[in-house]
């Protein structure tokens, strides 16, 4: 029950608890051996606060600004395909939750809910879109097109898939989607008749994609681009040259590339080479409010959470959700004032090292 969660991995329990095993494997996995998977969790631990003390930490406040606008904390919902997998309720049981807690949710491509449904079941609420682009140029604008008229207010273009990586628990599943269940925008986006399977759609999209695709969209794009999907300091400034507002370093939950450098050892990298210039957010790993406050010593503007959120929805619909953000932002905020910070700004490099010696504890 959301009422006995004490942190993020209660929800986990119950969430997965709730799921048979294809879809439970098929959102807890990663590629490969799942090395990248669990270090994207274990790197954050890795790191080690610097709190200062003694700053008067009455009033804080976790709220912060993202692309211009207040929201409740620098904590967003990453994108995750089909979400009517997990919970009837899907993107939209998300979109309210993530509205309860005031931030905003980003929608995949592979959403089984169209973005204006989204958009009209949390009209107070923030949406971006994620964006896979298509060997049909058409398709990609279709689908970049509705979500722009529903409002949202970015789009993340994934750089990191195709292909998809090699996830052996769907395979020794024999995983695939459940006849009914579609991706109508895409289906629309196609002029398909029934819905596609997860092999159809990665066929579908653009594997020659370079940074010029990124420059081409964010020239026709009237809404903020970002590039989802690097861990390079190279590509990070690759990205801003061409025309992206900001980078999502990430290494898509460690799902595809196996032994991908994790997301908290690749972030200083990236923020030293954009030195402000930008918006940079992190995800991956992300399960305590110390992480969150962990990546914005580390440069991020904010985080995303993937599975974090989406256990919330299994485990209990759109309060799921709402109650899995509630407990982050309250880690965070607690976070905050024991290192002597008022607001998620007044983090800085100062506040973190490394840790002295990382292997010697058993902790
Ligand atoms: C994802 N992710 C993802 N990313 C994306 O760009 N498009 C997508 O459709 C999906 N789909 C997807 C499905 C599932 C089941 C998972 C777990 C992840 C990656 C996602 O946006 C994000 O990068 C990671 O989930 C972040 O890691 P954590 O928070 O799950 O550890
Ligand atoms: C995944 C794809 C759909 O990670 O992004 O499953």
């Amino acid at each position: 029950m959301i009422s006995d969660w004490i942190n993020v991995a209660d929800a986990e329990r119950e969430g997965e608890a709730k799921l048979e095993q294809g879809p439970r494997d098929y959102f807890a996995g990663g590629a490969g051996d799942e090395l990248t998977l669990r270090e994207n969790v274990a790197a954050w631990g890795h790191w080690r606060l610097r709190p200062r003390v003694l700053n008067d930490v009455r009033e804080v406040s976790t709220r912060t600004e993202l692309l211009g606008k207040p929201a409740e904390m620098p904590v967003l919902v990453a994108p995750v395909a089909y979400q009517r997998l997990a919970h009837p309720e899907a993107e939209t049981g998300m979109a309210k939750g993530a509205a309860a807690a005031g931030t905003a949710m980003c929608v995949s491509t592979l959403s089984t809910t169209r973005p204006a449904e989204v958009a009209a079941a949390a009209p107070g609420g923030r949406h971006w879109f994620q964006l896979y682009p298509f060997r049909d140029a058409g398709v990609t604008r279709a689908l970049m097109d509705e979500a722009i008229d529903a409002g949202f207010e970015a789009i993340l273009v994934t750089a990191d898939a195709p292909p998809g990586g090699n996830r052996e628990r769907d395979r020794r599943n024999r995983f695939a989607l459940p006849r009914e269940l579609g991706t109508p925008s895409l289906t629309a986006a196609t002029g398909g008749e029934r819905a596609l399977t997860i092999e159809e759609t990665f066929a579908l999209m653009n594997h020659a994609l370079t940074w010029d695709d990124v420059s081409d969209l964010a020239s026709q794009c009237s809404i903020p681009v970002f590039v989802k999907g690097l861990v390079t300091a190279e590509d990070a400034a690759l990205a801003l040259e061409h025309g992206a507002a900001g980078v999502l370093v990430s290494n898509h939950g460690g799902r595809q590339l196996d032994r991908c450098l994790a997301t908290a050892d690749a972030l200083p990298e990236v923020a030293e080479t954009l030195e402000g210039r930008g918006t940079l957010l992190v995800d991956g790993g992300i399960r305590r409010g110390v992480d969150v406050a962990t990546a914005l010593t580390l440069g991020a503007d904010a985080v995303l959470v993937g599975r974090p959120a989406l256990w919330g929805l299994a485990a209990a619909g759109r309060e799921g959700v709402a109650a899995v953000l509630g407990l982050l932002r309250a880690e965070l905020e607690l976070t905050l004032a024991l290192c002597g910070c008022t607001s998620p700004a007044e983090l800085t490099r100062a506040h973190v090292r490394r840790a002295p010696v990382p292997s010697v504890y058993s902790v």
